[in-house]
């Protein structure tokens, strides 16, 4: 059989959200905050977190269930199960777990860590395994439960993010809609935003010495992250644009990884996109990592605003650093 130039069609969603969601208001109950500074610079109003009970693996899970719904397969249909998140609830991974807890026997499953970029990594690293032929069914999902790893003393990065997660399921097609991509990656700016691990000296034998720890909080520099993200994100998806062959006149909807606004307002100003084509909700959930971008688009495809055929540039950019674009339209 000849595999060569099979396409790419992403034919369902899904998301899940904690039902814990906490206002600025609220924040500013516990820290030097207040709505209208979050507000103001962010865009963001409130933010789900996930409680005690709560896990990244339910999440996903949920998250899952819509798009293979959506898409009209069973669990059992599922090659390949991506899996890309940065908290997971082992740090072994968590892919497995949801494969489990789908049923989905058939599928081989591993997370992808790739921070906020995570979604637009996994959904181009999918796209390969479809493109080779290797397999023809494959369920990814962006999940993230950052309120496990913010510093709730730190004003600057804590009030940002909020936990979720969303799937797509991406199937092999005579048609090809993913029509171009772009990722990159700068391990030299690693220090702008990080989760590191910190561990203490342990002598085991008389000459072996090991480390033995755990990760700290995320620490950023939000204004060296501002720049970065307001400068890369339009060259990338500007390179996806053009691996497309089209140009940015044919996006119907410019998607981002939520972050920011002011960011999702720059980046539009840069490519001359107008904000009506501008898909938000971070107002609503923060900046969820790996879960914005496809959390973003189950709201954009339920609610009616997102139609079969439509053309979507996504992005996504956080730690690494890491960056991506993809240019995809919605469907079968
Ligand atoms: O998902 C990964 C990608 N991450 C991002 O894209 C984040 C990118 N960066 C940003 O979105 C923005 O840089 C932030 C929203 C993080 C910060 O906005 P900013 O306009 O760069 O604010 P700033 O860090 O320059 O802080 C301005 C002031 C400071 O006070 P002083 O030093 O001017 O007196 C901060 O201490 O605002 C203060 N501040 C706050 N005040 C009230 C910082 N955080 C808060 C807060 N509430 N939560």
């Amino acid at each position: 059989m000849d595999y060569s130039g099979v396409g790419i069609a992403i034919t369902g969603c899904g998301s899940a959200a904690p039902e814990t969601a906490i206002d600025n208001d609220r924040l500013s109950e516990i820290m030097d905050t207040s709505d209208e500074w979050i507000a103001s610079r962010t865009g963001i109003r409130q933010r789900r977190l996930s409680d005690a009970s709560g896990s990244l693996v339910q999440l996903a899970t949920e998250a899952a269930r819509g798009a293979i719904e959506m898409a009209g397969i069973e669990p059992i249909d599922l090659d390949l199960i991506l899996l890309a998140t940065s908290t997971p609830d082992d740090m072994f991974g968590s892919a497995c777990q949801v494969q489990a807890a789908l049923g989905a026997s058939q599928a081989v499953a591993f997370d992808l860590t790739a921070a906020c970029s995570g979604f637009v990594f996994g959904l181009v690293t999918a796209a390969q395994y479809i493109r080779t032929g290797t397999y023809r069914n494959v369920l990814l999902i962006g999940a993230d439960v950052l309120s496990r790893w913010v510093d709730w003393s730190d004003r600057r990065t804590c009030v940002l993010f909020g936990d979720g997660a969303g799937a797509v399921v991406m199937q092999a097609n005579t048609v090809d809609r993913l029509l171009g991509f772009e990722l990159r990656s700068d391990g030299s700016q690693h220090h702008c935003l990080n989760l590191a691990y910190s561990g203490e000296p342990k002598a085991l034998l008389n000459d072996c010495e090991i480390t033995q720890g755990q990760f700290r909080s995320l620490t950023m520099n939000g204004q060296e992250v501002y720049r970065f993200a307001v400068k890369r994100v339009p060259e990338v998806i500007e390179k996806a644009l053009f691996r497309a062959n089209i140009t940015v006149d044919a996006i119907d909807w410019l998607l981002l990884h939520q972050a920011n606004q002011r960011i999702l307002d720059a980046v539009a100003h840069r490519l001359g996109i107008p904000s009506e084509k501008v898909i938000s909700n971070l107002a609503k959930y923060g900046n969820t990592s790996a879960a914005s971008i496809p959390l973003a688009l189950d709201e954009a495809v339920r609610g009616g605003a997102v139609k079969l055929g439509e053309t979507i540039a996504v992005s996504g950019f956080g730690a690494g650093l890491t960056w991506g674009a993809a240019v995809f339209q919605w469907g079968r």
